[in-house]
């Protein structure tokens, strides 16, 4: 099996996705797969990493699974060891997790959990990648960020700030490794449906289906910036961008705290 030449050949013939096994991630990877890449599935369940991949094969791609806990240490480098034989040409770093309720209720080693994944994990990943694509000087990396990176976020805090941390690493990585032939976009979505709400202990109430957010984040592959991929997305950025930080996180907040519920 093999890549078949599409708007991606430029860039390479594999496809690298972080948290492949459900979601955005999954819904990513088949995208990527149908636009005519091979693809790398990487998260922790290896289950569900074969189905994604068995799906992948179905349409006519290569797939490799490599199960990894990008939290643990060693994580990230092991992803990286492991796809060193590929020509990689896109990066879409989407693992991550939230949570919601009041923040001095979380377990202690809750916070940082989350920080290890959704920040140290994707800079560990960015740096390697970043360095692998610009030494061929092309490729695409795309970071999952969320909607929810542009003011605190009360009743998710440690998460809006991990995502915080997402969108500003990602602007300035679009300015350095544009030098370098890298594309870099930052994905912002807002609430979709997926396994986040289970795993955070969220009520979701209106979400987009992980599919179509994974479309529009696929269509803005190899520009560069920001994109809200998704109608949700682009509506709640623009009524959120329209008020000052502090009213924004006061009304997110009283969201958060009746999701959390
Ligand atoms: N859903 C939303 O409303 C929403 C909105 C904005 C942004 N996002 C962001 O979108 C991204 C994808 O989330 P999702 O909504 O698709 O949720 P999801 O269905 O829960 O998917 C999360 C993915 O991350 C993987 N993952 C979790 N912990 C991991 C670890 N320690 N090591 C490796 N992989 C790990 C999971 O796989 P395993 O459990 O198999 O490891 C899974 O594949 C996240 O960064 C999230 O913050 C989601």
């Amino acid at each position: 099996m093999s890549s078949v030449p599409t708007r991606f050949s430029r860039l390479g013939s594999w496809a690298v996705v972080t948290g492949a096994s459900s979601g955005i991630g999954r819904a990513l990877a088949l995208e990527l797969a149908a636009a005519g890449l091979n693809v790398v599935l990487a998260a922790r369940s290896e289950d569900a990493l074969n189905a994604v991949a068995a799906q992948a094969r179905a349409l006519g791609r290569d797939a490799r699974v490599v199960v990894v806990d990008l939290a643990a240490p060693g994580g990230p480098a092991a992803l990286h060891a492991a796809t060193a034989d590929l020509d990689v040409g896109i990066v879409v770093l989407n693992a991550g997790f939230g949570s919601g309720g009041a923040f001095l209720d979380a377990p202690p080693d809750a916070h940082a959990a989350m920080v290890d994944l959704n920040c140290r994990a994707l800079v560990a990943s960015s740096a390697a990648f970043g360095k692998r694509l610009a030494d061929r000087r092309r490729g695409a990396l795309v970071l999952v960020g969320s909607i929810v990176a542009f003011q605190g976020v009360p009743f998710s805090a440690t998460y809006g700030a991990t995502k915080a941390f997402v969108q500003s690493l990602g602007e300035a990585l679009v300015v350095e490794l544009d030098a370098h032939g890298v594309d870099v976009l930052v994905a912002a979505p807002g609430p979709t449906d997926s396994g986040f709400g289970a795993r955070a202990g969220l009520r979701m109430g209106q979400t987009m289906t992980s599919a179509s957010v994974a479309s529009a984040i696929v269509a803005q592959v190899g520009s560069r910036g920001t994109s809200f991929p998704g109608w949700l997305s682009k509506l709640l950025r623009g009524l959120f961008m329209a008020l000052p930080r502090v009213l924004a996180s006061r009304i997110l907040g009283s969201v958060m705290r009746g999701m959390s519920r």
